[in-house]
């Protein structure tokens, strides 16, 4: 099956640099079958429409709001995110969750503004580094996707991946061994089971993201159940992240 790799930008570079970036990423990717994806910044995203739609490379937000539209300064919808040309949005990044005081309530709100509108949704889900060593590692996601996910009918689940992002590994250099994010995909996707059916937790696709680097890539996208690879600062490299693609 396709690999997932979706980089995401972060509040990092400018368009025009975006653009350069471009140049130098797109001719390295040419034959490259992985299904890659852009979380970008809201101001590139003319950029990504004028530049991608040529190619298989799908864009998306980074965060949506959870109203419709109206007197909410600062934030961007659902519809202006999908008539930009994007087909993704992150949902419940741990950055989202801490800077923006998002809510359990409100990242499952945002999930149902995303599929309203057929944007589908990178659920990011993730334990702190507390939990993890005091084994409530389980615990803390199912208690994440009970909420990010309530009230969803199973054939919404196809427009949904999760990426399994621990707190601690993000940004950091450290990661989860191999076997631990195994053992957790697992985890996430008996909690998928409890709450829906075998058949939904088989087909929904879960990626791993937390201090991916070119060179530590290949052991991750091996480990059985991850689809693919949720990229943070190693994708602001065009080089490097051409390479975690191929
Ligand atoms: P990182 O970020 O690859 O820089 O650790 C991952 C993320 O925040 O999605």
């Amino acid at each position: 099956m396709k690999k997932f790799v979706v980089g995401n930008f972060k509040m990092n570079t400018t368009p025009s640099q975006f653009s350069s970036y471009l140049d130098e990423f797109l001719p390295r990717i040419k034959d490259c079958k992985t299904n890659i994806i852009f979380c970008l910044p809201a101001t590139h995203f003319h950029v990504a429409s004028l530049r991608l739609s040529a190619t298989n490379i799908k864009f998306g937000a980074q965060n949506i709001s959870s109203e419709k539209c109206g007197a909410c300064t600062g934030e961007i919808s659902n519809e202006m995110v999908k008539d930009c040309g994007a087909d993704y949005t992150l949902i419940g990044h741990s950055e989202t969750r801490r800077k923006f005081k998002e809510t359990p309530e409100s990242i499952n709100q945002k999930i149902i503004r995303a599929l309203e509108v057929n944007l589908k949704v990178i659920l990011c889900i993730g334990e702190t580094k507390y939990e993890r060593t005091t084994k409530k590692t389980k615990l803390s996601l199912k208690r994440q996707l009970d909420t990010a996910l309530k009230g969803l009918y199973e054939n919404e689940l196809r427009n949904i991946m999760i990426a399994y992002e621990p707190i601690w590994a993000i940004g950091t250099g450290k990661t989860p061994t191999p076997k631990e994010i195994e053992d957790t995909v697992k985890d996430i996707k008996d909690i998928i089971t409890d709450n829906f059916t075998v058949r939904a937790a088989e087909k929904m696709n879960v990626l791993y993201g937390g201090s991916i680097t070119e060179s530590n890539c290949s052991q991750f996208s091996k480990i059985k159940g991850v689809s693919g690879l949720l990229v943070g600062g190693a994708c602001l490299n065009a080089k490097s992240f051409a390479n975690i693609c191929k």
